[in-house]
């Protein structure tokens, strides 16, 4: 066992966890190149984690070294609900930090909109609707220097064990990455569902992937 792997533990998210996990959030989005491919890491930051911390703390999970927190589950136990709050509070908070700061008109993030745009047009966004058979939903990140020593998984754990409290009977993630389809699998995750989407073609080149996998909680 590493030393830097005796020092990890996980625990319940706090507020005070709240800039750290968005850095760690910002920093491993899109394939760790969000910097290339956004003018505002606040407003990233804001869209990938703001309806968890914020308006489901209680199912959020981050790990520590040393009081550093290195990675971070965030979750939601229903995703529909969650679905609610985005569109009513967080989509209409991030469109309006977009128009004052003048975002649409920045070079990366007119590309990556332009992107998103077409690649909703071509029906790429379309999925099978899991959310009844796997209401909750999970993502998460380690900090580079953390991985591979047994995080994540703890961080899985702590969820699953969460939601089996909580009565919740699936979960599921996404994932655009080979490797951390393997992660989910050694977890127990099965694939749902795989597409291939062409909204980041102008920077990677290629078409990205995204898996959708899935695991049962045993709830009695
Ligand atoms: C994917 C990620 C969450 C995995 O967390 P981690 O702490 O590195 O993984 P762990 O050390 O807990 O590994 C758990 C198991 O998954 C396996 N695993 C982890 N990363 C793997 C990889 N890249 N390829 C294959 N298997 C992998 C491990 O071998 C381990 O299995 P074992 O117990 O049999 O040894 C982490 O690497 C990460 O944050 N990556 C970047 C961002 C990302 O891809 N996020 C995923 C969701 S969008």
């Amino acid at each position: 066992m590493s030393p830097i792997r005796e020092n990890i533990s996980v625990r319940p998210y706090t507020p005070q966890d709240r800039n750290a996990l968005r850095k760690i959030s910002y920093d491993t989005s899109f394939l760790e190149k969000a910097d290339d491919l956004f003018d505002e890491p606040e407003i990233v930051a804001d869209a990938l984690t703001l309806y968890f911390t914020d308006s489901e703390p209680e199912s959020c999970f981050v790990a520590v070294n040393d009081e550093k927190v290195v990675g971070y589950l965030i979750g939601a136990k229903n995703e529909k609900e969650m679905d609610k709050v985005a569109w009513f509070k967080i989509y209409p908070r991030l469109l309006w930090a977009l128009l004052v700061r003048g975002l649409f008109l920045k070079r990366k993030t007119f590309r990556f909109l332009q992107g998103v745009l077409v690649s909703h047009f071509k029906g790429e966004f379309n999925a099978p609707d899991f959310s009844h058979e796997y209401p909750a939903i999970l993502h998460i990140n380690i900090a580079r220097d953390f991985r591979g020593c047994g995080v994540g998984q703890k961080l899985i754990q702590s969820y699953c064990e969460y939601l089996q409290k909580n009565g919740v009977a699936a979960v599921r993630a996404a994932t655009m990455t080979e490797t951390a389809k393997s992660f989910f699998e050694k977890c127990g995750f099965v694939v749902l569902f795989k597409t291939q989407r062409s909204y980041l073609r102008y920077y990677f080149r290629n078409d990205t992937f995204v898996y959708v996998l899935g695991k049962k909680i045993h709830t009695q």
